[in-house]
């Protein structure tokens, strides 16, 4: 099966009806139960309660969580608590990188937007976060024919299908194959958004996804979590739906980005429209993505800044969007504008 470790059969010395009522809950695989966490396997192993459900402890459920996590190192998809940096860089080396359709986008990021990571893409309205992942749509090269899902999950009602459609022709590419392989949520709550984010790793193996996209992983839940004291409550939500992210794209190997909105700083001063603002979520979110990428508007162009990184500096890039989605500014005399790869200011 696409890649995880197999379906639960493969675990050893588990009560059968056990694996029935996993089953039952849509676990169908050993990826699929390593993702959970225990207390959220209890709750949905009970929310499905009938007759013949037996009682179950904490004890026997931790374990075969435990068990599947331990299948998938031994099949050397997971790394252990312990392992030499030697095996990381060996782990890393699987990694795939899509590309944002924009050279000098691509070389910011060390190549593209990475597999067994989270990237963040914050910004203001307007400042590029649905076009970039509209163009990673098109331009995500998968290794594989088989393996080359896309999963988009819109929360906020604007996933546009014509205009990947345009972004793909304009590239010359075939658009009618790539609007295939694109397989589209939509979302209208943040209760739904938390289940299909629990159920995820079934729809990663239904579609064979290498890629996941989620325009925008707050909104909902901003809107409906809006005053003081029901902060802590959604910053409670938001820190399990990332940490489920988080182990989804190292089991499944998989890209996971995300966008995020902005809000005022009050207490900045400065002025110059990027300072005065902030990417939304707290330190809940500042800390759960692995890449955290900030646009903001400039003219016609647009700017996006390394916000946070474990392997890049401070950094920033120039791009544009146009027909074909994000792109490199006009290239003159086969030189690429002001703004290539990395500039400084
Ligand atoms: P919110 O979702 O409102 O927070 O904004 P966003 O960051 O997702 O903005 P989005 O990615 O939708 O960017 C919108 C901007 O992209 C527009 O203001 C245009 O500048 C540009 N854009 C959108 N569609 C096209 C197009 O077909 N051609 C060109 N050239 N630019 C486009
Ligand atoms: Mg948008």
């Amino acid at each position: 099966m696409f890649g995880d470790g197999g379906t639960l059969e493969r675990l050893q010395d588990v009560d059968q009806h056990l694996l029935h009522k996993l089953k039952d809950i849509g676990i169908g695989s050993i990826s699929d139960l390593a993702t959970t966490t225990p207390p959220e396997l209890l709750e949905d192993y009970y929310s499905n309660y009938d007759d013949a459900t037996r009682g179950i402890d904490f004890e026997t459920i931790s374990h075969l969580v435990l068990k599947a996590k331990q299948k998938l190192i031994e099949d050397g998809l997971i790394q252990r608590d312990f392992s030499s940096a030697e095996k990381m860089l060996e782990r890393r080396q699987k990694m795939a990188k899509f590309s944002t359709g924009s050279e000098s986008f691509d070389s910011f990021l060390g190549g593209g937007i990475e597999t067994q990571a989270l990237t963040e893409i914050a910004g203001e309205f307007g400042s590029g976060k649905s076009q970039l992942c509209y163009t990673l749509c098109v331009t995500a090269n998968m290794s594989s024919k088989e393996d080359n899902g896309i999963i988009y999950v819109d929360t906020e009602n604007s996933f546009k299908a014509e205009r990947i459609h345009q972004i793909a022709e304009s590239r010359g590419l075939d658009s009618e194959e790539i609007l295939k392989r694109i397989n589209i949520c939509k979302i209208y709550y943040s209760a739904h958004l938390e289940a299909v984010i629990r159920s995820l790793a079934r729809y990663i193996e239904q579609y064979r996804a290498r890629l996941v996209i989620i325009d925008s992983i707050i909104s909902l839940h901003r809107a409906e979590f809006a005053g003081r004291e029901t902060l802590a409550e959604r910053q409670q939500r938001l820190n399990a739906l990332l940490h489920r992210l988080r182990r989804l794209s190292e089991i499944y190997n998989i890209a996971i980005v995300y966008t995020n909105q902005v809000q005022a700083q009050p207490d900045s001063f400065l002025g110059n429209g990027f300072d005065s603002m902030r990417a939304a979520g707290g330190n809940i979110m500042g800390h759960a993505s692995t890449y955290r990428v900030f646009l903001r508007k400039m003219g016609h162009n647009r700017i996006a800044t390394m916000l946070d990184s474990p392997y890049h500096a401070y950094s920033q890039v120039k791009f544009t969007i146009g027909e074909e989605g994000i792109q490199d500014l006009e290239k003159k005399d086969g030189k690429t504008l002001a703004g290539g790869s990395e500039c400084g200011w």
